[in-house]
């Protein structure tokens, strides 16, 4: 049995110390614009490979048994777009989405929506809705991914802002009793806990409004790759460079 010539395909995070992975990895899927341009693709083909690269990621890090994901998909920036690529990008979120909403039964995860989904197509908006109310009802579901769509992070800043205002002049809130947990609570985010690794692929070397109050004590984690080429294999080694570093949260 001539089997020695085939290298043996690593197990999933290999390497990796389990007991040390992160609770909840941020990515920030950049450069799928960029792949396409290299090829000679429109940038919608850019936009359909990082789908594809969505999905194997997100699969990879449920394997991996880390509970939370959150990916940036559409920025309250990004309707800068021209009219083509914004709905190329609306398209494939419909359709990655009506899958997920499919197998998350299966596969054990649930989705949530980080972002002002009212500047949405109502049908859009529609699938959206379902698609938490679907995960709300999978039973024992260790893995939540956290979709991040028309998300700005002074945008989801502003509206808590407005939301805890509100409730102060209904007598609900109390000025002197805001603390940063209290408004936690009024953010897209309220329930999970803040990203301990941020991952940024495509070389920039900034945070685009992404998270802006909840990367307070994230680790980042750049590289060069591009979303599009972002293998399981870059997410071990962002993984492998999460756990060599020292967290102090300002203490000694
Ligand atoms: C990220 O890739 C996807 C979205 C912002 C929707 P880009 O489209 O920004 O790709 P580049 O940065 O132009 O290469
Ligand atoms: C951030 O990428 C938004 C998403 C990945 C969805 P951009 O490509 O929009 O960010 P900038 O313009 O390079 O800062
Ligand atoms: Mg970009």
């Amino acid at each position: 049995m001539a089997f020695w010539h085939k290298k043996p395909k690593p197990a999933a995070g290999e390497g990796l110390d389990p007991s040390r992975l992160p609770r909840h990895v941020a990515i920030i899927m950049d450069g799928n614009g960029r792949w396409a341009k290299k090829r000679g693709l429109p940038r919608t083909a850019g936009h359909a490979a990082g789908a594809e690269t969505f999905r194997t990621i997100a699969y990879r890090c449920r394997d991996l048994g880390i509970p939370y994901l959150t990916v940036y998909a559409f920025s309250t920036e990004n309707w800068k777009r021209p009219v083509e690529e914004v709905s190329a990008i609306m398209d494939l979120l419909r359709k990655y989405l009506a899958e997920a909403l499919e197998k998350m039964e299966r596969d054990g995860f649930r989705i949530k929506f980080f972002g002002d989904l009212a500047a949405l197509t109502p049908e859009l908006r529609q699938l959206c809705l379902e698609t938490e109310e679907t995960g709300q009802g999978v039973a024992g579901a260790k893995y939540q991914i956290n979709v991040c769509l028309n998300y700005g992070g002074r945008d989801e800043i502003l509206r808590a802002a407005k939301s805890w205002a509100r409730d102060v002049l209904a007598g609900r809130q109390q000025v002197e009793e805001l603390t940063d947990e209290v408004f936690s609570r009024y953010l897209d985010s309220r329930g999970v806990p803040d990203p301990d690794l941020i991952i940024r692929p495509s070389g920039e070397l900034r945070l685009s409004n992404f998270l802006p109050w909840q990367a307070a004590y994230a680790e980042f984690y750049f590289t060069d790759v591009l979303w599009p080429d972002f293998s399981p294999g870059v997410l071990d080694e962002a993984l492998a460079d999460f756990q060599r570093r020292q967290r102090r949260f300002g203490g000694v």
